[in-house]
């Protein structure tokens, strides 16, 4: 998988003011609807933009436990939620939170459950955590909805193959509801959030994308990282001449503990 290092914390975190990944956010906000007094556990909380959204809404008699294994992650987000007292920062795994059963109101897991190699451990123990009626939200994008234009289309495909080894699931959306009930809870909704765009704007989700998927070809010296760079050459020129295309949907998925 992607390794979540100090540069590539450095590259999400320039997207993830952009408008796109901002939007992802309040799409999972929105469907998690914290309030004032609530406990929310921040599952893969990340650089911890999240976290530091979900802390305004519940308040200061509220509290939220940002539980993240990278420690380069962690730190990020200890520098951006510095000061906000009801942020608790703790290294954790989804399939071992650091909390005691029944002791949240909501939980919520942004682009983390298709990194996992265990997905029912890993609501088992979301499960755990919630209290009997407590919201877990899970947001995560189906790969196989990822749209590139591209005059050398093999070329592309070829690099986006490479991509999917990065992530355990590529089809994740589509599989959590069947599981999600198989755990004990009940799913309330699963809602679309489609990104897409004819520009390639430096804030947007293509951006961050192409970043990433470059930064993971270099990290692990695939054989298709020699054609990383003709790839995003043909991006920026494709933009230049006003013929990019580019979609991708992420699914937000909710769901109560009965
Ligand atoms: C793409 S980032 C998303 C961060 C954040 N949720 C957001 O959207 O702003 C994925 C995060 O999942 C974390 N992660 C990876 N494996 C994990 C696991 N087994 N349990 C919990 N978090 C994990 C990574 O360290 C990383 O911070």
């Amino acid at each position: 998988m992607l390794q979540f290092d100090a540069e590539t914390a450095r590259i999400l975190e320039d997207s993830y003011q952009g408008s796109d990944v901002q939007r992802r956010r309040l799409a999972n906000i929105a469907a998690l609807a914290p309030s004032a007094g609530e406990r929310i556990v921040d599952i893969g909380a990340g650089n911890g933009l999240l976290s530091l959204d979900i802390s305004r809404a519940v308040g200061p008699e509220g509290g939220v436990t940002a539980v993240d294994p990278s420690p380069d992650m962690r730190e990020a987000a200890t520098q951006r939620c510095a000061g906000r007292d009801n942020i608790r920062i703790v290294p954790g795994d989804a399939a071992a939170l650091p909390l005691d059963d029944a002791s949240v109101d909501g939980a919520v897991a942004l682009q983390v459950f298709e990194y996992l190699d265990d997905i029912p451990a890993a609501l088992a123990e979301a499960y755990r955590v919630l209290r009997p009626g407590g919201r877990l939200v899970i947001g995560d994008f189906h790969w196989d909805s990822q749209v590139w234009h591209a005059d050398a289309p093999d070329r592309t495909a070829r690099i986006l193959r490479m991509w999917d080894r990065h992530m355990v699931w590529r089809t994740l959306p589509a599989h959590l509801p069947g599981m999600l009930r198989a755990a004990g809870f009940e799913v309330s909704a699963v809602v679309p959030e489609l990104f897409h765009d004819t520009q390639l704007r430096t804030d947007g989700i293509a951006r961050m994308m192409m970043l990433l998927i470059s930064a993971y070809a270099r990290q692990t010296g695939a054989p298709e990282a020699s054609e990383v760079d003709g790839w995003l050459e043909e991006q920026h020129r494709l933009a230049a001449e006003g013929r990019f295309f580019f979609a991708l949907t992420h699914y937000v998925t909710s769901a109560r503990k009965v």
